[in-house]
């Protein structure tokens, strides 16, 4: 067994799941998209309602993870650091080329997590989790989550 997948069962064990009770997150664990086309992704979450700031606004994120598909996504990389690929929350760096595409579309403080991805390119292909953020003690990455993205017709000429 890798060290890899070691620290990855021990970081499950220790770390997200135990700590953070009332944070789930309901999503397909594969979508099949077709290149060039739209798609929508319908996505639910839990949160902690005690760790609410009646004050403050939700904020969503989309990571896309430097891992491979299939591979344990659970060790946030310092080297490899995962990309942003949209959000409702001003000023952040977001991936150049889905800045425009992908986009959430619900109500976060709903547990609405879904997303668009517009004309689907190659490049998203991959694996993604997502991130809720309310106030000072609301922040979670549901790293336990990830859903893959695969690309249908890439091998079809535009
Ligand atoms: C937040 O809102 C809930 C429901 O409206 C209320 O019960 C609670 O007391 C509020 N908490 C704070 C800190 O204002
Ligand atoms: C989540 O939000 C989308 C976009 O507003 C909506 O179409 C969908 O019905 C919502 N899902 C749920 C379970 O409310």
């Amino acid at each position: 067994m890798s060290t890899k997948i070691l620290t990855c069962s021990f970081f499950l064990l220790t770390g997200v799941l135990s700590q953070h009770a009332g944070y789930t997150l309901t999503a397909s664990a594969f979508v099949s998209v077709q290149r060039g086309l739209d798609v929508h992704i319908p996505c639910q979450f839990t949160y902690n309602k005690q760790h609410v700031n009646n004050f403050s606004t939700f904020y969503g994120y989309w990571f896309k993870s430097k891992e491979e598909p299939f591979q344990c996504a659970s060790v946030p990389s310092q080297s490899k650091p995962d990309l942003l690929v949209t959000t409702n929350k001003e000023g952040q760096t977001i991936k150049e080329s889905t800045k425009n595409r992908i986009h959430l579309d619900g109500d976060l403080e709903q547990g609405n997590c879904s997303f668009w991805i517009n004309d689907a390119q190659l490049e998203d292909e991959g694996s993604y989790y997502f991130r809720v953020e309310q106030g000072n003690i609301l922040k979670y990455s549901f790293y336990h989550k990830t859903l893959q993205v695969f690309m249908t017709g890439k091998h079809l000429l535009y």
